[in-house]
């Protein structure tokens, strides 16, 4: 099945000559849901206003469902939805006025029910007849996200959704986006919490300086960059790690209670075996040990650290 969104080439440099994005090249597949991780100033923000046509590129082509996005913009655009980083709404308009206006700019004819449904799902129905000003940060967010979806659009930009968003609330609109891509809609995100693109994201692309680092499945980036750790709870504390191990994966703690071996998720011989054979010949017991798995957190830390 052909993409849904095509990046080719995709350069842009500001009138002030400053290079946000360098040759972009990115497909993003029909159904999906893609997490853009990057740090601050990345272009991730920038890249997704030139997908919307916000940004005009400097060089480079987009075509989103079947349109190119600059000579095709108005049925390109009538396919997208985006809820911006900054939040800006009409301050004096109700709820329902600033979503049903929202439809109508795109052509859409008026549906009260579908309306009604949004408002509904992003539990802003009892909120429906409030100024917008009147609403919490929040509230506003979720406002934002109904625009986004007034016309129906079959590919959503969510360009860090739940930046200022309580834990619970997170969690509601992370149910709400499985949802929207339960229902076919192709999703973008960009996020901070990188937890979020954990839960969510079937695949993962890191841009650092304008530069796509890398798109992986998430599940494959995991396995593939992922290490684990095996962490040994000592019997007794150790001074020094034997010299006959000191050549083997293993870190003692300040105090010396703990040892932990550090070993690849992927492959096929851990080491733990023989590791723990020859801790028992050098006379070290240990109390209980434990496993852990690095998060996609320390992977996007590892990826994005600037070489010193
Ligand atoms: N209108 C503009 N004129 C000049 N430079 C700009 C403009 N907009 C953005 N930039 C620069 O482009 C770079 C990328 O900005 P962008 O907003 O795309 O980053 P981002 O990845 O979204 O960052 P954040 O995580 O902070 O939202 C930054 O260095 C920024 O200063
Ligand atoms: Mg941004």
């Amino acid at each position: 099945m052909p993409s849904i969104i095509s990046i080719r080439g995709l350069n842009k440099t500001y009138a002030s000559g400053f290079e946000a994005l360098k040759h972009i090249d990115l497909e993003i597949e029909r159904g999906e849901l893609f997490a853009l991780l990057g740090p601050n100033g990345a272009g991730k923000t920038t890249l997704i206003g030139a997908i919307c046509g916000l940004v005009t590129p400097t060089r480079g082509s987009i075509v989103a469902d079947g349109h190119d996005i600059i000579r095709d913009f108005r049925p390109a655009r009538t396919k997208i939805g985006l809820v911006p980083q900054e939040l800006a709404t009409d301050a004096f308009e109700t709820v329902w006025a600033t979503v049903s206006f929202s439809r109508g700019l795109f052509g859409k004819p008026a549906d009260p029910a579908y309306v009604e449904k949004l408002l509904r799902t992003l539990s802003l129905w009892d909120k429906k007849d409030a100024k917008v000003m009147t609403l919490s940060g929040g509230m506003k967010r979720r406002v934002m996200i109904a625009k986004a979806l007034s016309h129906e659009p079959s590919i959503l930009f969510l360009d860090e959704p739940t930046a200022g968003v309580d834990v619970e609330l997170r969690r509601d609109m992370w149910e709400m986006v499985r949802g929207l891509r339960e229902s076919g809609v192709t999703i973008i995100l960009t996020t901070h919490y990188i937890e979020e693109a954990e839960e969510m994201a079937d695949r993962i692309g890191v841009i650092r300086r304008g530069e796509i680092l890398l798109v992986e499945d998430k599940a494959t980036l995991m396995a593939k960059l992922g290490k684990k750790q095996l962490v040994l709870h000592l019997q007794s504390p150790l001074e020094q790690l034997p010299g006959a191990l000191s050549g083997e994966p293993l870190e003692l703690s300040a105090d010396g209670q703990t040892l932990t071996y550090t070993f690849d998720a992927q492959s096929e011989q851990t080491g733990i075996g023989a590791l723990l054979r020859r801790l028992n010949e050098h006379g070290i017991d240990f109390k209980s040990l434990q496993s852990s798995e690095s998060s996609l957190e320390d992977i996007f830390v590892g990826l994005v650290r600037e070489p010193a």
